[in-house]
């Protein structure tokens, strides 16, 4: 790790528990990921017998992925107690290349011995996204109970837009302030898609964003620089209520932002 510590010349006063953690590159990021969703899996398995994780899309994450279904994680980390659920879907079939639940089950978790009952795919596939959020929330309420979802990690995404799971500047999904799954439909694009919504990943124990590449770099500076304005840049929406909030970038992504060395 070359730095970590808050970020400097927020217009917001870093938070306890709000950390950004700068790697060398993609694969350093990645194997962080990797590092931490096995510590917080054997943590919780231990303290509670299960451990909730939520899977970003995207590009970014699949080599932590990767690196979590080889030697060492896939003896160390305790399968057998975690249940997997994703951040956002793409509402294509599941077998399409752009499926992120695809994505997960090529990158990971073919590979692990994770009970295929604790595998909660978003019910995309049959139907359009209002019927996938519905029935995906449905799910949700299966597994925690009317309480809601508290997941003890959560991965994550950032567009460069500033967007991150399937909350896109100027959706109606960023104020969803009911519903756990948030339909959403990207204008222009072919299929509508799900998210989780703003209170459920706020609800979260653990949120961490892999960022990685130069493209990042002008939305890594907004989020951090830019007045708060979730609807412009819907990752500023991203604060744990009493979690933990991590930023596992890259010195790439990083580009000019300011780290206080700690
Ligand atoms: C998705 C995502 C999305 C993604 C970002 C970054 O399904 O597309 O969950 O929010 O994380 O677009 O994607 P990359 O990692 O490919 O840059």
């Amino acid at each position: 790790m070359l730095v970590s510590g808050p970020v400097l010349g927020s217009d917001r006063p870093a938070r306890e528990g709000h950390v950004i953690r700068v790697f060398e590159d993609h694969e350093s990021v990645s194997r962080a990921a990797a590092e931490l969703f096995s510590g917080e899996a054997t943590a919780s398995v231990r303290a509670r017998g299960r451990f909730a994780v939520a899977l970003a899309g995207g590009a970014t994450p699949r080599r932590a992925y990767e690196i979590l279904a080889g030697h060492p994680f896939r003896e160390r980390v305790p399968w057998h107690g975690v249940h997997v659920f994703w951040t956002d879907e793409r509402c294509v079939p599941r077998d399409d290349p752009r499926s992120n639940e695809r994505m997960a089950r090529e990158a990971l978790l073919d590979f692990v011995a994770i009970p295929e009952e604790q595998i909660h795919p978003f019910a995309c596939g049959e139907g359009g996204a209002e019927e996938a959020a519905t029935r995906s929330e449905l799910e949700l309420r299966r597994v925690f109970g009317e309480a809601g979802p508290r997941f003890d990690l959560v991965f994550l995404g950032l567009g460069a837009d500033g967007h991150t799971a399937s909350l896109f500047p100027g959706s109606p999904a960023i104020e969803e302030a009911e519903r756990w799954v948030a339909p959403v439909r990207p204008p222009g694009s072919e299929f509508g898609r799900v998210t989780l919504s703003v209170p459920v990943l706020n609800g979260s124990a653990l949120v961490a964003f892999l960022v990685s590449g130069s493209g990042k770099a002008g939305a890594l500076r907004a989020l951090f620089g830019a007045p708060f304005d979730p609807n412009r840049l819907p990752a500023q929406a991203i604060r744990p209520d009493s979690g933990r909030l991590l930023w596992l970038v890259d010195r790439e992504a990083k580009g000019g932002l300011d780290v206080e060395d700690r």
